[in-house]
Protein backbone atom coordinates (compact mmCIF):
# COMPACT_ATOMS: atom_id res chain seq x y z
CA UNK A 1 0.00 0.00 0.00
CA UNK A 2 1.62 2.99 -1.18
CA UNK A 3 -0.50 5.48 0.40
CA UNK A 4 -2.53 4.61 3.77
CA UNK A 5 -3.55 7.94 4.82
CA UNK A 6 -7.04 9.59 3.52
CA UNK A 7 -7.25 13.17 5.19
CA UNK A 8 -10.57 13.91 6.07
CA UNK A 9 -11.56 17.47 4.79
CA UNK A 10 -14.04 18.43 7.57
CA UNK A 11 -14.14 22.35 6.57
CA UNK A 12 -17.29 23.98 5.84
CA UNK A 13 -16.27 25.58 2.55
CA UNK A 14 -13.53 25.37 -0.48
CA UNK A 15 -11.74 28.29 0.65
CA UNK A 16 -10.57 27.08 4.13
CA UNK A 17 -10.02 23.29 2.93
CA UNK A 18 -7.69 24.98 0.09
CA UNK A 19 -6.03 27.12 2.67
CA UNK A 20 -5.28 23.60 4.35
CA UNK A 21 -4.15 21.49 0.98
CA UNK A 22 -1.54 24.84 0.20
CA UNK A 23 0.59 23.34 2.97
CA UNK A 24 0.47 20.60 1.39
CA UNK A 25 2.56 21.82 -2.56
CA UNK A 26 3.88 19.02 -4.28
CA UNK A 27 2.13 15.92 -1.91
CA UNK A 28 -1.02 15.47 -3.66
CA UNK A 29 -2.34 13.09 -0.35
CA UNK A 30 -5.92 11.29 -0.77
CA UNK A 31 -8.10 13.35 0.66
CA UNK A 32 -11.81 12.56 1.85
CA UNK A 33 -14.73 15.05 1.06
CA UNK A 34 -17.66 14.16 3.05
CA UNK A 35 -21.43 15.69 3.38
CA UNK A 36 -20.56 19.19 4.63
CA UNK A 37 -18.19 20.22 1.99
CA UNK A 38 -19.66 18.65 -0.80
CA UNK A 39 -22.98 20.20 -0.02
CA UNK A 40 -21.50 23.53 0.58
CA UNK A 41 -19.34 23.76 -2.48
CA UNK A 42 -20.13 20.50 -4.72
CA UNK A 43 -19.11 19.03 -7.83
CA UNK A 44 -16.53 22.55 -8.86
CA UNK A 45 -14.75 21.43 -5.52
CA UNK A 46 -14.42 17.84 -6.66
CA UNK A 47 -12.86 18.83 -10.57
CA UNK A 48 -10.36 21.46 -8.82
CA UNK A 49 -9.22 18.62 -6.57
CA UNK A 50 -8.70 16.18 -9.30
CA UNK A 51 -7.39 18.45 -11.61
CA UNK A 52 -4.40 18.90 -9.16
CA UNK A 53 -3.94 14.85 -8.55
CA UNK A 54 -5.44 14.86 -5.30
CA UNK A 55 -6.94 10.61 -5.22
CA UNK A 56 -10.78 11.79 -3.75
CA UNK A 57 -13.17 9.83 -1.46
CA UNK A 58 -16.18 11.14 -2.05
CA UNK A 59 -17.93 10.03 1.91
CA UNK A 60 -22.12 10.54 1.21
CA UNK A 61 -23.15 7.52 2.74
CA UNK A 62 -26.10 6.80 0.09
CA UNK A 63 -29.19 4.95 1.90
CA UNK A 64 -31.90 5.34 -0.73
CA UNK A 65 -34.05 2.93 -2.47
CA UNK A 66 -31.90 0.78 -5.37
CA UNK A 67 -33.57 2.66 -8.47
CA UNK A 68 -32.54 6.19 -6.64
CA UNK A 69 -28.83 5.45 -5.58
CA UNK A 70 -28.63 3.52 -8.82
CA UNK A 71 -29.16 6.77 -10.29
CA UNK A 72 -27.32 9.22 -8.00
CA UNK A 73 -24.08 6.63 -8.37
CA UNK A 74 -24.63 7.27 -12.14
CA UNK A 75 -23.69 11.05 -11.68
CA UNK A 76 -20.78 10.65 -9.04
CA UNK A 77 -19.18 8.06 -11.27
CA UNK A 78 -19.12 10.99 -13.55
CA UNK A 79 -16.78 12.43 -11.61
CA UNK A 80 -13.43 10.21 -11.67
CA UNK A 81 -13.43 9.88 -7.69
CA UNK A 82 -11.58 7.17 -6.78
CA UNK A 83 -13.80 5.98 -4.15
CA UNK A 84 -17.42 6.47 -2.83
CA UNK A 85 -19.47 4.89 -0.26
CA UNK A 86 -23.44 3.70 0.67
CA UNK A 87 -24.88 2.27 3.53
CA UNK A 88 -24.97 -1.87 3.58
CA UNK A 89 -27.98 -1.79 5.98
CA UNK A 90 -29.51 -0.45 2.30
CA UNK A 91 -29.72 -3.97 1.48
CA UNK A 92 -28.17 -5.97 -1.08
CA UNK A 93 -31.04 -4.67 -3.90
CA UNK A 94 -29.18 -1.30 -3.50
CA UNK A 95 -25.50 -2.24 -3.24
CA UNK A 96 -25.95 -4.04 -6.62
CA UNK A 97 -27.86 -0.90 -7.85
CA UNK A 98 -24.98 0.96 -6.95
CA UNK A 99 -22.14 -1.04 -8.22
CA UNK A 100 -24.19 -1.01 -11.73
CA UNK A 101 -24.85 2.98 -11.68
CA UNK A 102 -21.17 3.50 -11.12
CA UNK A 103 -19.87 1.05 -13.88
CA UNK A 104 -22.73 2.65 -16.12
CA UNK A 105 -21.18 5.88 -15.44
CA UNK A 106 -17.96 4.27 -17.22
CA UNK A 107 -15.72 4.82 -13.96
CA UNK A 108 -14.20 1.65 -13.73
CA UNK A 109 -11.33 2.86 -11.72
CA UNK A 110 -13.67 4.06 -8.70
CA UNK A 111 -13.92 1.77 -5.78
CA UNK A 112 -17.65 0.90 -3.84
CA UNK A 113 -17.59 0.45 -0.38
CA UNK A 114 -19.83 0.16 2.28
CA UNK A 115 -20.16 1.57 5.37
CA UNK A 116 -20.97 -1.61 8.43
CA UNK A 117 -22.15 -0.04 11.40
CA UNK A 118 -21.30 3.56 12.38
CA UNK A 119 -18.34 3.99 14.96
CA UNK A 120 -20.97 5.65 16.77
CA UNK A 121 -23.43 3.42 16.84
CA UNK A 122 -22.93 1.42 20.57
CA UNK A 123 -25.05 -1.84 21.33
CA UNK A 124 -27.85 -0.19 23.14
CA UNK A 125 -28.68 1.51 20.06
CA UNK A 126 -28.61 -1.95 17.62
CA UNK A 127 -31.03 -3.45 20.57
CA UNK A 128 -33.37 -0.90 21.51
CA UNK A 129 -33.25 1.86 18.91
CA UNK A 130 -32.92 0.05 15.73
CA UNK A 131 -34.62 -3.44 17.02
CA UNK A 132 -31.52 -5.65 15.95
CA UNK A 133 -30.82 -8.18 18.60
CA UNK A 134 -29.13 -11.50 19.07
CA UNK A 135 -25.79 -10.11 17.39
CA UNK A 136 -22.93 -7.68 18.64
CA UNK A 137 -21.96 -4.95 16.99
CA UNK A 138 -18.93 -6.63 15.56
CA UNK A 139 -20.66 -9.69 14.55
CA UNK A 140 -23.37 -7.41 12.84
CA UNK A 141 -20.28 -5.62 10.71
CA UNK A 142 -19.10 -8.36 9.50
CA UNK A 143 -22.17 -9.74 8.16
CA UNK A 144 -22.57 -6.76 6.23
CA UNK A 145 -19.28 -6.53 5.08
CA UNK A 146 -20.03 -10.41 3.55
CA UNK A 147 -23.55 -8.89 2.04
CA UNK A 148 -21.09 -6.17 0.55
CA UNK A 149 -18.76 -8.67 -0.77
CA UNK A 150 -21.12 -10.26 -2.53
CA UNK A 151 -22.80 -7.53 -3.82
CA UNK A 152 -19.49 -6.97 -5.82
CA UNK A 153 -18.01 -4.21 -3.62
CA UNK A 154 -14.66 -3.06 -2.83
CA UNK A 155 -14.51 -3.53 1.13
CA UNK A 156 -15.98 -1.64 3.90
CA UNK A 157 -15.48 1.40 6.23
CA UNK A 158 -15.10 -0.14 9.89
CA UNK A 159 -13.12 0.55 12.92
CA UNK A 160 -9.59 -1.18 13.35
CA UNK A 161 -10.77 -3.70 16.00
CA UNK A 162 -13.12 -5.64 13.33
CA UNK A 163 -10.79 -5.28 10.68
CA UNK A 164 -9.19 -8.60 11.40
CA UNK A 165 -12.39 -10.70 11.16
CA UNK A 166 -13.70 -9.18 8.55
CA UNK A 167 -10.66 -9.94 6.53
CA UNK A 168 -11.10 -13.60 7.81
CA UNK A 169 -14.66 -13.54 6.19
CA UNK A 170 -14.32 -11.33 2.89
CA UNK A 171 -10.48 -12.48 2.02
CA UNK A 172 -7.80 -10.52 2.47
CA UNK A 173 -7.71 -8.26 -0.79
CA UNK A 174 -11.47 -6.72 0.47
CA UNK A 175 -10.54 -3.18 1.41
CA UNK A 176 -10.81 -2.14 5.24
CA UNK A 177 -11.08 1.77 5.46
CA UNK A 178 -11.18 2.74 8.90
CA UNK A 179 -11.48 5.94 10.90
CA UNK A 180 -10.53 7.13 14.54
CA UNK A 181 -7.04 6.91 13.99
CA UNK A 182 -4.82 8.92 16.62
CA UNK A 183 -1.41 9.02 16.50
CA UNK A 184 0.13 7.52 20.51
CA UNK A 185 -0.50 9.72 22.92
CA UNK A 186 -2.75 12.14 20.65
CA UNK A 187 -6.39 14.01 21.53
CA UNK A 188 -8.71 11.42 20.88
CA UNK A 189 -11.73 14.03 20.51
CA UNK A 190 -14.94 12.49 20.22
CA UNK A 191 -13.82 8.98 19.10
CA UNK A 192 -14.78 6.15 21.10
CA UNK A 193 -12.50 3.23 19.67
CA UNK A 194 -9.62 4.39 18.45
CA UNK A 195 -6.11 2.91 17.68
CA UNK A 196 -2.90 4.15 16.68
CA UNK A 197 -1.28 3.67 12.59
CA UNK A 198 0.96 0.93 14.31
CA UNK A 199 -2.33 -1.00 15.70
CA UNK A 200 -3.86 -0.42 12.45
CA UNK A 201 -1.31 -1.70 10.28
CA UNK A 202 -1.42 -4.68 12.22
CA UNK A 203 -4.89 -5.08 11.83
CA UNK A 204 -4.16 -5.43 8.46
CA UNK A 205 -6.16 -1.70 7.41
CA UNK A 206 -5.88 -0.62 3.79
CA UNK A 207 -6.45 3.11 4.71
CA UNK A 208 -6.66 5.04 7.81
CA UNK A 209 -9.10 7.96 7.45
CA UNK A 210 -7.52 11.01 9.62
CA UNK A 211 -9.23 14.19 10.40
CA UNK A 212 -8.24 16.35 13.06
CA UNK A 213 -5.00 14.94 14.03
CA UNK A 214 -3.33 16.28 10.98
CA UNK A 215 -6.04 19.09 10.41
CA UNK A 216 -5.84 20.48 13.54
CA UNK A 217 -2.40 20.08 13.68
CA UNK A 218 0.02 23.03 14.37
CA UNK A 219 2.51 21.04 11.55
CA UNK A 220 0.18 19.08 9.25
CA UNK A 221 2.75 18.24 6.67
CA UNK A 222 4.36 16.68 9.47
CA UNK A 223 2.41 15.00 11.64
CA UNK A 224 1.04 13.75 8.08
CA UNK A 225 4.32 12.09 7.35
CA UNK A 226 4.68 10.98 10.90
CA UNK A 227 1.46 8.97 10.55
CA UNK A 228 2.44 7.66 7.16
CA UNK A 229 5.95 6.76 8.44
CA UNK A 230 4.70 5.11 11.77
CA UNK A 231 2.15 2.96 9.97
CA UNK A 232 4.79 1.75 6.97
CA UNK A 233 7.22 0.60 9.61
CA UNK A 234 4.54 -1.15 11.08
CA UNK A 235 3.32 -2.50 7.62
CA UNK A 236 6.93 -3.90 6.53
CA UNK A 237 7.39 -5.27 9.59
CA UNK A 238 4.71 -7.21 9.38
CA UNK A 239 5.25 -8.04 5.94
CA UNK A 240 8.90 -7.99 5.67
CA UNK A 241 8.99 -5.73 2.92
CA UNK A 242 10.53 -2.38 2.33
CA UNK A 243 8.88 0.37 0.60
CA UNK A 244 11.12 2.82 -1.96
O1 LIG B 1 -11.18 13.96 13.07
P1 LIG B 1 -11.31 12.46 12.92
O2 LIG B 1 -9.98 11.78 12.62
O3 LIG B 1 -12.04 11.83 14.07
O4 LIG B 1 -12.20 12.29 11.61
C1 LIG B 1 -12.68 11.03 11.19
C2 LIG B 1 -13.44 11.18 9.93
O5 LIG B 1 -14.02 9.93 9.61
C3 LIG B 1 -14.61 12.18 9.96
O6 LIG B 1 -14.73 12.76 8.66
C4 LIG B 1 -15.81 11.31 10.27
O7 LIG B 1 -17.00 11.83 9.73
C5 LIG B 1 -15.44 10.02 9.54
N1 LIG B 1 -16.08 8.80 10.05
C6 LIG B 1 -15.96 8.40 11.37
N2 LIG B 1 -16.57 7.24 11.81
C7 LIG B 1 -17.29 6.50 10.94
C8 LIG B 1 -17.42 6.89 9.61
C9 LIG B 1 -16.78 8.07 9.20
O8 LIG B 1 -15.27 9.05 12.17
N3 LIG B 1 -17.83 5.37 11.36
Amino acid sequence: MENPVIIALDFENGKKAKKFLSAFEGHAPYVKVGMELFYAEGAPFIYWLKERNFQVFLDLKLHDIPTTVNKAMKVLGSLSIDMVNVHAAGGTSMMKAAKEGLISSGSSHTKLIAVTQLTSTNERMLYDELLIQHTTVKECATHYAMLAKNCGLDGVVCSAQETKGIKEACGSSFLSITPGIRPSGSDIHDQARTATPKAAAEAGVDYMVIGRSITKSEQPVDMYETIVKEWRDAYAYNNRQTFA
